[in-house]
């Protein structure tokens, strides 16, 4: 079910130490948030393990920023789904654009992990969004429309059901630039329009979260538009007050 979500994304910050201290921050005044809005932290892998047991009883839900595209086996330095299960995550980032830019990864590959993410019962934060240059040639309904169509068309709708889409314009991540309200509003629509030609009335259902310099100052606008249903949070996930004032933002 379509549910409002805010997830920190940490990326690779924070020591264990720090990534536990901020964890329990989240922790001391999750109460301000209301019960009805999905908290997600996804810290680096080192930190699974402390930091679950950090937010374990409290509503907040552990995720990782990646997994695997194998199964198990000799993949020196992987992370398989199952092992991510295994240390409590109830979710996965995947396709978020750093991995497709730095790490080349292709629809391909994540068929591959979205697949094994939720044969391990992890449900997928699956990223889209376009670059800069896109945007200005007018390209950003193609590019966000082939990144849907490659990957999530071809799941079951079984399976499309536990997927948290996010759309995340790279010029606005870690730039400070923010797509407006309209922007953003605009190609949610389209997401949830080409999502519906595959999955039909499914769509309304799907929980799909605005990424890219999002913060206390612009979420409460973002998150009153109506395809969009909460944010993935980077920067601005690194302080505690700062995350929990945006997971008040509905
Ligand atoms: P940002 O990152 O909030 O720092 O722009 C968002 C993301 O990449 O998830």
């Amino acid at each position: 079910m379509r549910k409002k979500t805010v997830a920190g994304n940490w990326k690779m910050n924070t020591l264990i130490d720090e990534g536990a201290a901020l964890a329990k921050d989240i922790v001391d005044i999750i109460h301000e948030v209301p019960s009805d809005v999905q908290i997600i932290l996804a810290p680096p892998f080192t930190h699974l393990d402390r930091v679950g047991g950090i937010i374990s009883g409290s509503p907040v839900a552990l995720s990782a920023q990646n997994c695997a595209d194998k199964d198990k086996g000799a993949y020196t330095g992987e992370v398989s789904a199952a092992m991510l299960a295994s240390a409590g995550c109830r979710y996965v980032i995947l396709g978020h654009s750093e991995r497709r830019e730095y790490y080349h990864e292709t629809s391909a590959t994540l068929n591959d992990k979205i697949a094994l993410a939720l044969a391990n019962g992890l449900s997928p934060i699956f990223c889209v969004g376009e670059r800069l240059e896109e945007r200005e040639a007018g390209r950003h309904f193609d590019v966000v429309g082939n990144q849907i169509r490659e990957v999530l068309f071809n799941l079951t709708e079984e399976q499309m059901e536990k997927v948290v889409v996010a759309y995340e314009p790279v010029w606005a991540i870690g730039t400070g630039k923010t797509a407006t309200a309209e922007q953003a509003q605009e190609i949610h629509a389209f997401i949830r329009s080409t999502l519906a030609g595959k999955f039909g009335t499914l769509a309304e259902d799907i929980t799909i979260l605005y990424g890219g310099s999002c913060k206390p100052s612009n979420a409460r606008e973002l998150f009153a538009c109506k395809d969009i249903d909460g944010g993935l949070i980077g920067g601005a996930s690194l302080k505690a007050a700062d995350f929990i004032a945006i997971a008040k933002s509905f």
